[in-house]
């Protein structure tokens, strides 16, 4: 069952004044785990639902592998979906629950019983077949679900939020698992989250939506290093805003006032504009000793510490700039001298090429 590939194209999805999906477009690639990311609301389950035909959309047009299939019923569409509430029969046993799909589809007892036998090694709940739904932990029942989905071997596996109801370490174990399915069945998956951590984690490529929108489709180090908006750029991990007036904009690069010194940044910016706001992420700050010299070319600055917050595995300390910026350094690996006491001054150092710059004027629009 090889993976297929899909084309959303210019669709829109409304619920009465609310435009779910706003004439959004993605491919996804046959075989690919291609993940919708982005805050509650913005149209991640309705924009799964509609490309599983559970929802018709008032614009657009979707294909899964180049046909069509507007106006295909959902059981028709060669997708299975996993969904964010899962929905798992409570008087059924687990095989029962996961032989249902193949039921309703008129394929042989026999046949029956090996592919969902086979589902159920997959998910590695064998052993499991005969209890009810009541006698399963969490991690169990979602494998339930998932191998309802996969029993009726789709091309095109849909998953919404399907770790949502799990604790944080069982959250870890399982995302490595369905990646681990995925690849092993060859299958296109479009999964859905809220967590980016899970996104960056587990996907070939992300689609960061926003209001019914996408904002950017890339790889993992694509969104995180190179964020192509403000939006992007502060729903993908923790990062520093800092509002600069520009001295001088170029064609690749703008010259700025940051904190009191002109830096020359490297950025493309789409519109002439005044203000701009420069994105910087915690670990790309170093704190540095009050004699040192930063590396060539880094930016260099004072701040004071607000407070710090020990993690175990990293040390985060708020700091305020001279201009009043309150930001955040990450220490990985802390040592106790790196425990700075409040109000203390710090000298602090960049590299220009670590970070991103947004005009003022989108940050004003998306922020
Ligand atoms: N059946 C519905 N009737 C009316 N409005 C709806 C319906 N379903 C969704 N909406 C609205 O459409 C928008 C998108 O909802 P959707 O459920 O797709 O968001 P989501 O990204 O999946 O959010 P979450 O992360 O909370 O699950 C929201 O404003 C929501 O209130
Ligand atoms: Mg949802």
């Amino acid at each position: 069952m090889a993976g297929v590939g899909v084309k959303v194209e210019n669709i829109t999805k409304r619920f009465g004044k609310v435009v779910a999906v706003d004439n959004l477009s993605l491919e996804i690639k046959p075989g690919e785990l291609f993940t919708l990311l982005g805050p509650s609301g913005c149209g991640k389950t309705t924009l799964l639902r509609t490309i599983a035909g559970f929802y018709f959309q008032e614009a657009g047009s979707i294909r899964i592998d180049e046909k069509i299939v507007d106006h295909i019923p959902p059981h028709k569409r060669d997708t299975g979906m996993v969904f964010q509430s899962y929905a798992i029969f409570p008087f059924m046993s687990v095989f029962d629950n996961v032989a249902y799909g193949l039921k309703a589809r008129k394929i042989s007892r026999d046949e029956i019983r090996k592919r969902v036998t086979r589902a159920i090694e997959l998910v590695r709940l064998t052993g499991l077949e005969k209890r009810r739904p009541d006698q399963l932990s969490g991690g169990q029942l979602q494998r339930v679900a998932v191998a309802r989905a996969v029993v009726i071997e789709p091309r095109v596996l849909l998953m919404d939020e399907p770790l949502s109801n799990l604790d944080a370490k069982l959250r870890v174990e399982m995302r490595v698992d369905i990646r681990r399915l995925q690849k092993k069945l060859g299958i296109t998956m479009i999964y859905v989250t809220h967590d980016q951590e899970e996104a960056l984690a587990i996907s070939d490529r992300i689609a960061v939506m926003s209001t019914g929108k996408v904002a950017q489709v890339g790889s993992a180090w694509d969104i995180y290093n190179k964020p192509a908006t403000s939006h992007v750029a502060g729903f993908i991990g923790v990062t520093n805003f800092f509002a600069c007036q520009v001295v001088k904009q170029g064609a690749e690069s703008v010259l700025v006032d940051f904190q009191g010194q002109n830096v020359e940044f490297p950025c493309v910016l789409k519109e002439k504009t005044e203000e701009v706001v420069v994105s910087v992420r915690p670990e790309s700050l170093e704190i540095i000793g009050k004699g040192d010299q930063p590396a060539e070319g880094n930016i260099r600055f004072s701040a004071k510490v607000f407070d710090t917050i020990y993690l175990g595995a990293d040390l985060r300390i708020t700091l305020e700039s001279g201009s009043g910026d309150r930001f955040q350094v990450e220490v990985n690996n802390p040592s106790p001298e790196d425990q700075l006491e409040e109000g203390r001054e710090v000298e602090l150092c960049f590299s220009p090429a670590e970070v991103s710059v947004f005009s003022g004027k989108e940050f004003d629009e998306t922020v």
